[in-house]
């Protein structure tokens, strides 16, 4: 008993002593930590350079399956030789007391493998960080990394802001090149501070964190001196320096989308973001592994009084209909079943369902009707499910992909259906207003209402009060201008504007 008090307490010192180092006031925080100290303290420890802020990338938390709260670090530290194996792990203070993280995945620079792009337009992936983690007890009152508080999961949370499609987008094969520079173009960086400023108990974003693919061309201003490719120095780039404030402010659900498949930005998914323990042969380092790689199992994370969220992982999904012996097929079918056993947890009145392609939305297209929902999930579904295609308990379903904003209620029997995203890629074309007359996104499902812009943004969804269930969903412009409110109750979904919302 008393080792262990004298350990964190030696930790404790040597956190402060790393925070000391930083920020040269070394003296006050001496005198302020030695009103607790034992009568005799033990020999002074150094200052714990694997925690110095200098060393800290990016902090923040994630929630996984059964609500676990995982804290994640990203560092330069390189340890000493003989630090061990966590030594280029910073100490965790959680209630006070410090321990170090463990290692996740050591640095790395991964061999090139096949990509969505020619050979001549990859380069092998380069980690020269380290990512470390920790699991927060559910009786965590504080967390910190030396001087930085981390966010911590609330049982009830009573506000989430929702985002995704956040990256910058550098594509050879679409001779994409957005001014990455320049925040009106791309606007993450101010559109993830003002979402902060909301206050958010939980950040959920709906995939396409990395679009950094390929290298901005001289001749194209806007881009000049990206990094690129799928390496660390995008990922810091694109997702984790830009929505620094936002991954400060609350915990994160985090869903993967395509771009994130393992021939895109996999291997960075896999280190940084799933939020299983990281295994070799899902790292998507070796294409030979990319079927175990490619699909994961989904999980729900509760969000108290009656809601929950399924979250499902469909990366890796096309846009044809699948063939019932096609493996992907069977993948996305095992997967659906285990979302049916999720979704049938009783006592939930609001089971939200998210995954990256709309399945139950639309995809507008320049000139022409819009396209309709993903057609290799929907296969999958109706086959399940006939033209239900959702699961029993399933009242509400949320995606990112189409980079527009779309709330539909339905007048048939399918879960409210929300689109959102616009947080920050570049925008969609609007769908036309009104909607082409016959307009589904899926056999058998009949349209309401739609409410819809194609401004970058983001959702804040508000628990509504009791004796009302469900959600209130607000859509906000980057700037953060209310566009539309709707409350959500059950399957359905209300909002105070129907049709084309101009920005
Ligand atoms: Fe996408």
């Amino acid at each position: 008993m008393r080792s262990q008090k004298t350990l964190g307490w030696m930790a404790g010192m040597a956190a402060l002593a790393a925070v000391a180092a930083l920020h040269g006031c070394g003296s006050d925080d001496n005198n302020s930590g030695a009103a607790n100290a034992p009568a005799t303290p033990p020999a002074a420890t150094p200052a714990d350079a694997a925690t110095a802020s200098a060393n800290i990338q990016a902090a923040w938390v994630e929630i996984g399956d059964g609500n676990q709260a995982i804290a994640r670090v990203i560092t330069r530290y390189v340890p000493t030789a003989d630090a061990g194996p966590n030594g280029a792990c910073p100490l965790l203070t959680v209630n006070g007391t410090a321990s170090r993280m463990t290692l996740r995945v050591a640095p790395a620079t991964a061999p090139l493998r096949t990509t969505a792009s020619a050979p001549a337009d990859s380069k092998p992936s380069e980690f020269p960080v380290s990512v470390c983690e920790a699991t927060l007890p559910a009786a965590a009152t504080s967390a910190a990394i030396g001087t930085q508080a981390l966010p911590l999961p609330k049982a009830t949370p009573q506000r989430i802001v929702v985002l995704a499609d956040t990256g910058c987008r550098l594509k050879k094969a679409d001779n994409a090149w957005q001014a990455c520079s320049d925040t009106e173009a791309w606007p993450l960086a101010s559109l993830a501070a003002t979402a902060a400023g909301f206050n958010p108990d939980l950040v959920l974003h709906i995939g396409d964190y990395h679009y950094r693919e390929n290298a901005c061309p001289p001749d194209i201003a806007g881009c000049q001196g990206s990094p690129w490719g799928y390496g660390w120095d995008t990922w810091q780039a694109d997702l984790f320096k830009p929505a620094a404030p936002l991954l400060a402010k609350a915990p994160w659900v985090v869903v993967r989308g395509n771009h994130e498949e393992c021939a895109r930005a996999g291997q960075g998914w896999a280190r940084f973001l799933d939020t299983r323990p990281y295994d070799a042969t899902r790292s998507c380092d070796d294409p030979a592994n990319d079927a175990a790689g490619n699909y994961a199992d989904p999980y729900a994370v509760s969000l108290g009084g009656g809601s929950q969220v399924i979250v499902f992982d469909s990366a890796k999904a096309g846009k044809t209909a699948l063939a019932t012996n096609d493996p992907q097929f069977i993948a996305y079918q095992k997967q659906f079943q285990t979302v049916a056993t999720l979704a049938a947890k009783p006592g939930m009145t609001t089971t939200i369902f998210t995954n990256h392609h709309p399945i139950l939305g639309f995809a507008p297209v320049a000139g022409a009707n819009p396209a309709p929902g993903n057609l290799a999930l929907q296969s999958v579904m109706s086959n399940l499910n006939a033209q239900a295609y959702y699961p029993p308990g399933v009242q509400v379903a949320l995606h990112g992909h189409v980079h527009d904003f779309q709330a539909i209620n339905f007048a048939s029997a399918h879960p409210a259906t929300i689109v959102s995203g616009n947080g920050g890629d570049n925008l969609d074309v609007a769908l036309p207003d009104p909607l082409p007359g016959g307009s589904v996104p899926a056999p058998g499902t009949t349209i309401d209402r739609i409410t819809h812009h194609a401004s970058f943004g983001f959702l804040v969804m508000d628990r509504r009060a009791p004796p009302s269930t469900g959600w209130q969903f607000k859509a906000y412009s980057k700037a953060g201008k209310l566009m539309a409110t709707c409350d959500q109750t059950g399957n359905t979904i209300a909002c105070d504007k129907t049709g084309f919302i101009a920005p």
